[in-house]
Order: structure tokens, then sequence, then C-alpha cells
């Protein structure tokens, strides 16, 4: 029995894991389930928070207050430092993450009927994208979080080499395996050698033969695909008198799910009105008053999500959007969706190619293509990834608990 944790803090998603004999690393967070959709509500009615499902659905239930999403995604960004507000409260988004990990580790320990004062947090390949500083700062600012919520002794495991520790648990043989993990801010890889043997082994550099990561995920194919189809109902790409066009910020902002709240601001509003008098298609840019006048950008977000999960499942999807005034019903095929992500699926298959170049490892030579984290359900990306090791046997994992159960494993072996 490990006397140590692991703890995936995803954009989207966490979980904790704890590594015993003979029995599932995941430890159960909220209602029977293993994950903790990684939200928080602050319930400005009743003056107090929630996290996961509950968050989301008292904030869809209509209570005054703020909802966040994608806290993850201000690791290492400007925004850190920077706070919401809610009728006079300040609610810092620092704080928010803290409150939400505290929240994941307390509800992990309850489960375990157990304290942990030693964790292997996950992390991206890449917090940030080129730029190495940032990066460091966003790993340290997570640091400094889990220490304020009380861990002790803290370690960080690559998210895709957690990963490539669960896979290994199921294999019995030695296998060249390239690891996907595509979550919702990230896409992650790794190329790995495995196998039962070697599982045994504490250090494990030669058989990493390289990581690789971009900061693209589902939260950007939420991004695009709104941008693309659901952004122009609420008047985006229409004309002002003056032949400009709406400017583009607010709609960036209402699409990005970390930024949602910059549009409820007294300022947006005001600039809002001013954009109001001087465009042409009035009855689309209402929309998006009356949307923020209802604060409800969040479920804006949150259908578009469910439309690309529907797409991944079947060739169409009708988005219904009641809560529109007028309301809308947008019909969307997967090309639609493809075409949106298209810049992005690219950019994902390049990171691949560089990884397998670092590596100095043929495509050929790769056994196995693991899967694993939520948009990896996404087809477009799924074969294209496939197709750069098109000899590789596809595999895939649980798509939302592969990172905390090879972390717990991590754990396990790091504090022993
Ligand atoms: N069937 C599906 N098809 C496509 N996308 C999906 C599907 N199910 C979930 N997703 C997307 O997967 C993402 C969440 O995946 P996951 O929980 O692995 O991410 P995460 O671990 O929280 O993020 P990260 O690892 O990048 O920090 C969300 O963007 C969600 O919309
Ligand atoms: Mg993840």
């Amino acid at each position: 029995m490990s006397e140590a944790c692991g703890v995936d803090f995803g954009t989207s998603n966490s979980t904790m894991g704890w590594s015993r004999q003979g029995q599932p690393a995941l430890l159960t967070l909220e209602d029977g389930k293993q994950t903790l959709p990684s939200v928080v509500f602050f319930n400005a009615d009743e003056n107090e928070f929630s996290y996961g499902r509950a968050a989301l659905s008292t904030y869809l239930s209509g209570y005054e207050g703020r909802l966040m999403r994608s806290l993850k995604s201000l690791l290492g960004s400007g925004m850190i430092d920077g706070q919401t507000e809610v009728g006079g409260r300040a609610l810092p988004f620092r704080a928010l993450l803290t409150q939400f990990i505290g929240e994941l580790k307390q509800r992990g320990e309850r489960a375990a009927g157990r304290r942990f004062d030693s964790v292997v947090l996950g992390r991206p390949v890449y917090f940030v994208d080129d730029n190495a500083a940032a990066d460091q700062l966003a790993q340290d600012t997570l640091e400094e979080i889990a220490r304020a919520v009380g861990f002790k002794e803290i370690a960080f495991q690559y998210e895709p080499i957690a990963a490539a520790f669960d896979y290994e648990s199921t294999i019995d043989r030695e296998e060249l395996v390239l690891i996907a993990d595509i979550g919702g801010g990230t896409s992650d890889f790794s190329l790995v050698r495995l196998s039962p043997q070697r599982a045994a082994l504490t250090e494990r550099r030669d058989d990493i033969l390289a990581t690789g990561g971009v900061h693209i995920g589902g939260t950007d194919f939420d991004k695009y695909l709104s941008l693309a189809n659901v952004m122009p109902l609420l008047g985006l790409g229409s004309q002002l008198n003056s032949n400009s066009e709406v400017p583009s910020s607010y709609y960036f902002n209402l699409a990005t799910w970390h930024t949602i709240n910059q549009i409820y601001t007294r300022k947006a509003w005001q600039q809002l009105q001013d954009v109001y008098r001087e465009v042409r298609e009035r009855d689309k840019f209402a929309r998006l008053l009356d949307l923020v006048e209802q604060r409800a950008g969040h479920w804006l977000a949150l259908q578009v999500e469910s439309a690309k999960i529907g797409l991944s499942e079947a060739a169409s999807f009708t988005l219904e959007l009641d809560r529109l005034r007028p309301a809308a019903s947008l019909q969307l095929v997967r090309n639609d969706f493809d075409s949106s992500i298209d810049h992005l699926v690219e950019t994902v298959e390049q990171t691949v190619t560089k990884l397998l170049a670092d590596a100095g490892v043929g495509a050929d030579k790769i056994d196995t293509v693991f899967f694993t984290g939520g948009s990896s359900g996404v087809h477009l990306l799924r074969h294209r990834i496939a197709a750069l090791v098109p000899q590789a046997r596809q595999v895939e994992g649980d798509l939302f608990g592969s990172i905390g159960a090879g972390l717990a494993l991590d754990a396990a072996r790091k504090f022993s």
C-alpha cells in the first residue's frame, strides 16, 4: 500500500489515484464517480461554493454567481494574478484554483479514509508553448498551491508518462509505444519502451525515447467550432455603419472557456452598448446582449461542447439553442467541425512528427499507439495521428482515468 497519491489536475476533469494491491487506484470523488469536473461555481445568492457536476448544475439552474472552468489554462498565463467579480465580491483566480485543488484532496482523502502528505502531480509536457520561463512559472504556481492545501512532499510527472505506466500495467511483453493523451487543454505525447520487467525498475530514463506536446485540446476545438458556426448567430462577422466589422474580441472571449467571464464586466457592457448603436444586423447583436445579461456564456459553451461530442458519435448533430432570444436551431455535420479544427489538427500532427524525429525512431518501429484523454474521441484527430504510425496497433485506454491511475503507480514507486 502506497503512502502517496497521484493527482491529475486536468483542464476539464480531475482524478486522484492511490495504489493498493489488488484494488483499483482511482478514488471516488463525486456521486460514485472517479472524475471531478474541474469546475468551481460561486453562488452569490447563497454565498457558497460548489464543485464539479454540482457546480455546473447550480450554475445552469440560474443562480446569480460565477462559474469557472478551465482553471488550469490560467497557469503560466498573465491571468493567474487576475480575478473575476460578482455582486461586489472579488474572486481571485489563484484562490479559486487553491480551493478546487483543496477540495479534490479532501474528497480523495475521504474516499481513501486517510490523509496524504506526499503526491505526484501530473503536468503537461508544456503548460506554455515556446516559453520556458512561463512554463516553469506554471509548475511553480501549481506546486505552491499543492503546498497551500497541505501536501508536504511534491513531485511532478509528465501526463503522457503517467499514461504509459498505466498501459504498462496491462501488457505481458515488451512494446515500443506512442502514447497520445489528448485532453481538454493540451495534446501530450511520449515514445516509450514498456514491459512488465521494466516496470519494476526505478530509473526509466533510458525507456523514455522522447516526449512532446502542444497547447491544443478539446477546449480549443470547442472554441473554433463556436467561432465558425455559433458566434455568427450572435453577430460575429457582421457590419457596422462605418463598414468595418463588429470587433471580434468579444466573441473570442466568449468562445474561450477561461475568458468567458471577461464579458460580464461593467466596462465590457458599456462597450457592447456602444457597438449596438453602430451595428447593422441588430437582431444578431441583440442576442449577444441578451446572452450577456443572462450570464449564459458558459451555457452556450456547454452546448457547443455537447455538439462536438455529438459529432464524434454521429455524423450530424442538431444544436437547439433555446436560451438565445430569438432561439436558434443549428444543423451541424461532422465536416463543419472537421474544417473548423483542421489547422489545430495539423499542428498536433507536426508535434508527433517532430517527436518521432527527436527520438530518431522510424514510424514503422512503433508497435502500439495508445490513446487516452477525452479528446482522443475526435475522429479527425485520432485518424490523423494513427496515420502517422500506420503499422502500429491502436489501443484505447480509460479516456478519463489513465493519467490518474499512472500517477498513482508513479507515486507508489517514488515515495516507497
Ligand atoms: N466523445 C468525445 N469526443 C470528443 N471529445 C470529447 C469526448 N468526450 C469528452 N471530450 C472532450 O475531452 C476533453 C476532456 O478530456 P480530459 O478529461 O481527458 O481532459 P483533461 O485531462 O481535463 O485536460 P488536460 O489533460 O488537457 O489538462 C473536453 O474538451 C471534452 O469536451
Ligand atoms: Mg488530462
